[in-house]
């Protein structure tokens, strides 16, 4: 059986308090995750929340990984404001690199793309390269891809399965990568994308901000 990614991207969302919720109704489901068979699961929080999901999940004994939602291009040094891969590193193993969001409201190009995909490999931390379509470059190095047309990101108008299989089984020939599709997934919409042979997972933003969603994403996919 083929491992299937469930991957949630908490974006800019997220007290303290509300994460301790959510992290409590997931302690308080330990059982359903605790026989995820070929499931395998990474929470993306913000910065300020990795250290606080890693000590969380980690006491609590949940199977879940970490993931970040970026890294600075640069190392450590004056950089005011970045958060770079050695600093990541400590609480996580994965890391969202080209997200359409950084590449719209942060002026993200390819150039700047590349570079955090180097640092990631620095760090030996895995990139989830996100793109919009089969056009978007692979870089040497990236294992995993997710595949999150525009039009789809927060939309609630999730793509067509059948559409994101063909996308997928594309990106696949330019190399040897896992492919995740994002965009309105929902509990409802999970397993029309996880049970396509070319696609690996779901990268998911809005419906896994709630608990008790989240628990049905990881259930149905
Ligand atoms: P969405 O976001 O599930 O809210 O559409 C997906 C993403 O941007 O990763």
């Amino acid at each position: 059986m083929k491992p299937i990614f469930i991957v949630a991207n908490f974006k800019s969302n997220k007290t303290k308090n509300e994460a301790r919720e959510w992290l409590n109704k997931l302690l308080e489901n330990k059982l359903k995750l605790q026989n995820l068979g070929n499931k395998k699961i990474i929470i993306c929080p913000p910065f300020t929340l990795l250290d606080f999901f890693k000590t969380i999940l980690e006491s609590g004994g949940l199977s879940v990984e970490l993931g970040a939602q970026d890294i600075s291009r640069f190392p450590s040094g004056q950089y005011t404001g970045e958060v770079n891969g050695e600093q990541v590193k400590e609480f996580v193993n994965y890391v969202l690199i080209g997200h359409s969001e950084r590449r719209k409201s942060f002026s993200e190009d390819e150039r700047i793309i590349e570079e955090k995909i180097k640092m990631a490999k620095d760090y030996n931390l895995t990139p989830i390269l996100c793109v919009q379509n089969s056009n978007n470059k692979i870089y040497s190095g990236v294992s995993i891809v997710a595949y999150e047309p525009q039009f789809a990101i927060g939309t609630g108008n999730a793509d067509d399965p059948k559409n994101a299989e063909k996308i997928a089984l594309k990106i696949k020939e330019k190399g040897n990568v896992k492919v995740l599709y994002g965009g309105s997934v929902t509990p409802e919409n999970i397993k029309s994308f996880t049970q396509m042979s070319n696609i690996d997972g779901v990268l998911i933003g809005n419906a896994a901000l709630t608990a008790e969603e989240f628990l049905k994403l990881i259930e149905n996919a």
